[in-house]
């Protein structure tokens, strides 16, 4: 038998340390969980925490698709590596209802949690990863931990943060033939802004001109305030792969079911990406895909339950925008999701004079003098020292105020105290801690 002396190799110097070898040196466990678990210690330690810093549905998942879960918990089997037919069929349905965008089954991808099939899809396609920053915080790791460049273009706050057409095309200028995948998300995480149609027609413009893949994450869709999402793949179908899943507007990111719907000419890619998942994943969970196949079918329930979903959550985008401009924050007008991503440069002298000067340094303080957990620009690919944060606006029983919403009716201060408290809270507790800065 061959057996390894490890011992022996330890003790020869040529020889490295295992961990040296590590494909993931310089990278932390995802940003947002830290904040999670500092803020549970906080808490278990006895002080009042806002939790906003997990981007986490605060609504349970409708009733309807609890029940199919239930109803098919005996699912056993493997399923098909690309996911059940029936669900494949619901979710092709889903993009011709909400964005119209008309593909078949066939170009429907089912994986677990749409983040695992970015990851898949950054691993079997060669290029550059191109994103806006701001931008979510899990895009630029996985490119990091695939090997690929990483090129962020930068956004402009008084455009609210989004990324602009030739922003785009000045970076693909610098190099015009390099393959490149650019992800846009919208309604966007950290921002809560979308796109409107001309510049998605813009940019699918140059993504087109120098032949860019763009993965749109659409995860937060169903989320815009007014209902009315439109999808860049409207005006780039032939390169545009459309990302969601249940994890937000379903409000189940623990069940881990994401969908990619490609358009036909990208088949070879879905193909190759269904390789890996034979690979890795093998399958989603049986139980899981039958169940949402109920979300993604919709009906007069999910219909109701994201337009409570959406009164509530416009309402306090709306609300918590008022109060922190009235602080002094800067930031653009919420148009859908659950974030915000106010700056707080008005108070950088303040600041500065308690040793504040960078956005961790910001949301450390916010959380211990505060206690208000939210998570630092720097986190979205900003400049550490501007001092802009991301606020997820969760922290209230879900259950209770979509009980209690009338949608006929605008949401005032008495149900955001009756209903979001914590997040009245949270208002009040950083109003108070820069007035005493
Ligand atoms: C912008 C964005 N995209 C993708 C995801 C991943 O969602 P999931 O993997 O749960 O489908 C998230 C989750 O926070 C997100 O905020």
């Amino acid at each position: 038998m061959n057996v390894v002396n490890l011992s022996k190799a330890r003790a020869t110097p040529a020889s490295p340390p295992v961990h040296l070898n590590l494909n993931v040196r310089g990278l932390d466990t995802s940003a947002t969980l830290a904040i999670n678990e500092a803020s549970s210690a906080l808490q278990q330690a006895g002080k009042t925490v806002y939790r906003l810093g997990l981007g986490q549905s605060p609504f349970p998942v409708p009733d309807s698709v609890v029940r199919a879960l239930q109803e098919h918990a005996h699912q056993k089997d493997y399923l098909p590596v690309r996911g059940l037919q029936a669900l494949r069929e619901a979710v092709a349905w889903f993009h011709v209802r909400t964005n119209g965008v008309h593909r078949s089954a066939d170009d429907v991808l089912i994986g677990p949690g749409s983040k695992e099939l970015m990851f898949i899809l950054q691993l079997v396609f060669y290029g550059d990863l191109v994103i806006p920053a701001p931008s979510w915080v899990s895009y630029s790791p996985q490119a990091s931990i695939i090997g690929r460049q990483i090129r962020r273009v930068n956004t402009l706050a008084e455009n609210g943060w989004r990324m602009q057409a030739d922003e785009l095309e000045a970076v693909c200028l610098e190099d015009p033939d390099r393959p490149r995948v650019l992800i846009l998300n919208y309604p966007n995480n950290p921002v809560g802004i979308t796109y409107s149609d001309d510049e998605l027609k813009a940019i699918a413009g140059v993504a087109e001109k120098y032949g860019m893949l763009v993965l749109s994450d659409e995860i937060y869709s169903e989320l815009h305030y007014e209902g009315k999402q439109t999808s860049i793949a409207k005006y780039y179908p032939q390169g545009t792969i459309i990302s969601s899943g249940l994890s937000k507007w379903a409000g189940a990111g623990g069940w881990r079911l994401g969908t990619f719907l490609f358009p036909e000419g990208l088949r070879w890619l879905l193909d190759a990406m269904a390789v890996v998942a034979s690979e890795t994943y093998t399958t989603v969970s049986a139980p899981i895909q039958y169940a949402a196949i109920r979300a993604f079918e919709g009906g007069p329930d999910i219909d109701d339950y994201l337009s409570r979903s959406r009164h509530i959550l416009k309402a306090l985008g709306r609300n918590l925008t008022d109060r922190l401009r009235a602080m002094g924050c800067t930031l653009p007008d919420p148009e859908g999701g659950f974030y915000l991503f106010p700056d707080f440069s008005a108070h950088q002298d303040k600041l500065k004079t308690k040793g504040i000067q960078t956005s961790r340094d910001l949301c450390k303080k916010l959380l211990e003098d505060a206690g208000v957990a939210c998570l630092p620009g720097t986190d979205f690919g900003r400049p550490a020292t501007e001092l802009t944060v991301r606020m997820a606006y969760v922290d209230f029983d879900g259950a209770k105020a979509l009980a209690a919403v009338d949608t006929n009716r605008p949401i005032d201060q008495e149900f955001l105290l009756a209903h979001c408290p914590k997040l009245v809270g949270a208002m009040d507790s950083i109003d108070n801690w820069l007035n005493d800065l």
